[in-house]
Parts: structure tokens; sequence; C-alpha cells
């Protein structure tokens, strides 16, 4: 699976998807700077993310934890965030745009 990373300062660049990872993991893998702190338990929101609507849709429910932790953030979007750290399903999102939400001040 490929997606397209933006990151922070608006570059982007393709990344391959290994079996397996959950999207966080890819994406600090790939030195994305995803502080993803808690180590994917949902917990932190260093990991967020913008995907699309269609493919959040697609994703389906998020767990209660993490919609709690994304309402809190400056930069929720209900359409488009996610935590990354609770993304596994990789071929809901082959060829798509992964963009790195902001640091929250
Ligand atoms: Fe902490 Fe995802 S890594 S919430």
């Amino acid at each position: 699976t490929v997606i397209n990373v933006v990151d922070r300062d608006g570059a982007s660049r393709s990344v391959e998807w290994e079996p397996g990872q959950t999207l966080m993991e890819t994406l600090r893998d790939n030195d994305f700077e995803v502080l993803a702190s808690c180590g994917g338990t949902a917990s932190c929101a260093t990991c967020h993310v913008f995907l699309d609507k269609s493919i959040v849709d697609e994703l389906g429910e998020r767990s209660e934890d993490e919609l709690e932790l994304l309402e809190e953030s400056e930069h929720y979007d209900a359409n488009r965030s996610r935590l990354s750290c609770q993304v596994d399903a990789r071929e809901a999102l082959d060829g798509a745009t992964v963009t790195v939400a902001p640091e929250e001040d």
C-alpha cells in the first residue's frame, strides 16, 4: 500500500505502508513529525492526522477514547480527524493522502 503524506510544512512524499503496521507507525518510521508520545494507546493525541472524509467514513466509528481526545484538540475536524495510531486498515487508504495535523499550542 502506498500513501501520500503531507507534513506540517506542506511538503508531500509517497511512502510504503508495510503490513501489520498502524498508520502512526508508518508515519514515524518514515521520519514524519509524529511524536506519538503515548506509544499508540490513544491517550496523547500527538499522532493526529487528517484524511479525506470519504476515507474517514469508510474506516467507521472512532472509539470513545479516540473521539474524546480528538474533540479536545484545537485542530479537530469532525469530518477529517483521526488518531493515526488507531488506523490500521491499509486497504482503505491505498493511494490516499494523509495530512499531519498542526502541533497543539
Ligand atoms: Fe498517542 Fe496515538 S500515539 S494517541
